[in-house]
């Protein structure tokens, strides 16, 4: 069922209006049992790389490209580290939309830049970072008829907030949400969910060391990170995501590239879950600086590993090389 029939008496849309739709939203809820351990806590991973395009993006594209269809727009455009790409993308063919993307030159992993492509996106590499990109694509969707379906957007932090109707539904009540915050979009999403239903976890919103410009206060010019989703120096939803932490007794933190990756490690090969290295923000986060006072916790895994095969096959083991006989294959299989 698409995400705004199920949840339609709690975002902007009739029951007449259009609605663009892959059937995104209600995504795995599932324990960690290593993470657990390792934090002292009992934490559950929400597993937004199962929605349609691979990330959590959907939840709010369908809403950002229903809305776009109904007010008569022809294009959407975005500015994007990738998934927001590939997502609008994706969209933007099932509406019968032009769809055009602007994303950093270099800078964006391989499987979203693969999406955004096959889905006839218009892709724009700007010798520049996401900051840029953004601030330029705003100018135009000012000046042209296009809508603009970046977390700017009202309608993308809409469809976001429903990630946070599915965690209460399952779980009842929780005591944190530790979050991935590159533009401060989702974090924003989720405390609006949470607080519609009269939630109030704390959020605990981590960034990586050199993109952690809501840690230091103070825009970061050159944001740097493995963790390319959330290269991000300005955020545009820095008010609001500050307000959900200081709302929630939460904190904004930073996360180092060795404890991401080792974060990243251990979800994939102790609880056989695979998600890209922004993703894994959540969980480094929680493990450097621990739950506070939180018995429950809820970690969202923002996006699929399978967007980053590259820094997967950069920082995993090596395969192992075999001659077509027995011997040397039994060999290969069984000696370590
Ligand atoms: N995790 C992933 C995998 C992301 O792609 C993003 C953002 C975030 C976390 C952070 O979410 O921006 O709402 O704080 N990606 C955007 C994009 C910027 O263009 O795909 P946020």
């Amino acid at each position: 069922m698409s995400l705004i029939e199920r949840y339609r008496d709690r975002l902007p849309f009739g029951p007449e209006d259009p609605v663009v739709t892959l059937h995104e939203g209600s995504t795995p809820l599932v324990p960690a049992p290593r993470v657990s351990e390792r934090a002292g806590v009992e934490v559950w991973l929400k597993l937004e790389g199962a929605n349609p395009t691979g990330s959590f993006k959907d939840r709010g594209m369908t809403c950002a490209v229903s809305a776009a269809v109904r007010e008569g727009a022809r294009a959407v455009i975005c500015a994007s580290t990738g998934n927001t790409a590939a997502s609008a993308a994706a969209y933007a063919a099932r509406a019968g939309l032009t769809g055009a993307v602007i994303v950093p030159e270099g800078k964006i992993a391989t499987g979203k830049l693969a999406q955004a492509l096959v889905h006839g996106a218009r892709v724009i590499a700007l010798r520049s970072n996401f900051d840029r990109a953004l601030e330029l694509v705003r100018e135009l969707a000012d000046r042209h008829p296009i809508a603009l379906v970046n977390s700017v957007n009202a309608l993308r932090l809409e469809g976001q907030k429903t990630a946070a109707f599915e965690v209460l539904d399952e779980l009842g009540e929780i005591d944190a949400l530790a979050i991935p915050v590159g533009n401060a979009g989702n974090v924003t999403a989720y405390w609006k969910g949470f607080q519609e239903v009269g939630a109030a976890p704390r959020m605990l919103g981590f960034q990586a060391e050199g993109a952690a410009p809501l840690v230091h206060g103070a825009p970061v010019e050159h944001p740097e990170t493995v963790a390319s989703a959330i290269r991000i120096g300005n955020p545009a939803r820095w008010e609001e995501a500050m307000g959900a932490v200081v709302g929630s007794s939460g904190a904004i933190r930073a996360v180092s590239d060795g404890e991401i990756l080792a974060a990243w490690r251990l979800l994939s090969a102790g609880e056989g879950v695979f998600c890209e290295p922004a993703s894994a923000a959540s969980v480094a986060g929680l493990l450097r600086h621990g739950p506070g006072e939180a018995r429950r916790v809820v970690c969202v895994l923002t996006g699929h590993g399978l967007k980053d095969p590259q820094t997967a096959l950069d920082h995993a083991g090596a395969v192992v090389p075999c001659a077509p006989e027995f011997d040397a294959l039994e060999a290969a299989v069984l000696e370590s």
